[in-house]
């Protein structure tokens, strides 16, 4: 039965203007499987055998954003918080188009209990959040594949810590995470801290600045683990005189500096309007 289930079953899919080759296995119904390519609302999501199909469909869909609240917007970037409860359907087919692209469980179709924050136009992003739970603050990333490597992963990413930084609280994303998730979650941790640690002023003259593992979670609302794993990653920490110490180097300075130049979409919290449930 597990063999079964994780071979790919869906060969292509149209979505928008594009098409799009899946890397993993999806629960799409029987008669969807081993079509040469299904073709997908853009704006519904939902799932037709022919372009024909589709077409039909496209004269009565009348969404032109997913459904929920807008609750962020700063030039041609918008985000809205999707309800797994109130629109279990539209919920139902990003679960399913998000799982052609991931591997493993960390996807839920159990709807009820996540909010789902996608952007728009197009909604190619999105990001799957339980509601209260513990320590995590993201189920599950996805950037589809023709917009990958153009940060939009780390705008995800920036923008859940930004909603944690919103209900005071630090958050990690739920594990396993992905290879690619794993690559995207470093490059953040490592850029946001680096970018705190630079920019604190000395204390007095002659002094070094100061900061503790516990302010820096506080500022970016990264959980203690992950920054002390971010800080060892980089190999920042020295201990010296009975005392840890952070030392940064030409080197690490520049290539973030650099690195920096590249991030072009941030999130402005001025931005967010939001009330977190509970
Ligand atoms: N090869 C090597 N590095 C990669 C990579 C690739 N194919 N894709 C992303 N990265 C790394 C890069 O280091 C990049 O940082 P950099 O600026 O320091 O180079 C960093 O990840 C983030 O890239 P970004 O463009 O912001 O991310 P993305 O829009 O490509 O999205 C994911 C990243 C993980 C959301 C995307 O790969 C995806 O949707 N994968 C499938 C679903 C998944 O695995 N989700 C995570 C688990 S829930
Ligand atoms: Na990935």
């Amino acid at each position: 039965d597990d063999i079964v289930t994780r071979m790919k079953n869906i060969e292509l899919i149209e979505l928008g203007r594009h098409r799009i080759k899946p890397w993993y296995f999806a629960p799409y119904p029987q008669e969807m499987v081993n079509l040469d390519c299904i073709y997908i609302c853009e704006f519904c999501l939902k799932y037709r055998k022919s372009r024909k199909c589709l077409e039909r469909h496209l004269v009565k869909c009348n969404l032109r954003h997913p459904p929920g609240n807008e609750i962020y917007r700063k030039d041609n970037v918008s985000f809205f918080e999707i309800d797994g409860r109130k629109n279990k359907v539209y919920a139902q087919n990003l679960c399913l188009l998000a799982k052609l692209f991931l591997d493993h469980k960390t996807l839920y179709y159990d709807t009820d209990p996540f909010l789902f924050y996608q952007r728009v136009p197009h909604s190619w992003i999105f990001l799957q959040r339980k509601e209260s739970t513990e320590d995590y603050n993201v189920a599950c990333i996805l950037t589809m594949p023709p917009y990958q490597r153009k940060g939009y992963g780390k705008l995800l990413i920036e923008f859940s810590y930004e909603l944690s930084k919103f209900e005071g609280k630090t958050g990690s994303p739920e594990k396993p995470l992905s290879d690619l998730g794993l690559l995207s979650y470093r490059s953040y941790w490592a850029q946001t801290i680096l970018e705190i640690l630079l920019s604190m002023k000395p204390v007095g003259e002659n002094e070094k600045p100061q900061i503790t593992i516990n302010e820096i979670c506080e500022l970016t609302s990264i959980k203690k683990e992950d920054v002390i794993s971010t800080l060892q990653n980089l190999n920042l920490i020295n201990y010296y005189k009975g005392q840890y110490i952070i030392t940064l180097s030409k080197e690490i300075i520049q290539s973030h500096q650099k690195a920096m130049e590249t991030r072009k979409i941030r999130i402005d919290p001025k931005c967010l309007h939001w009330t977190p449930k509970d």
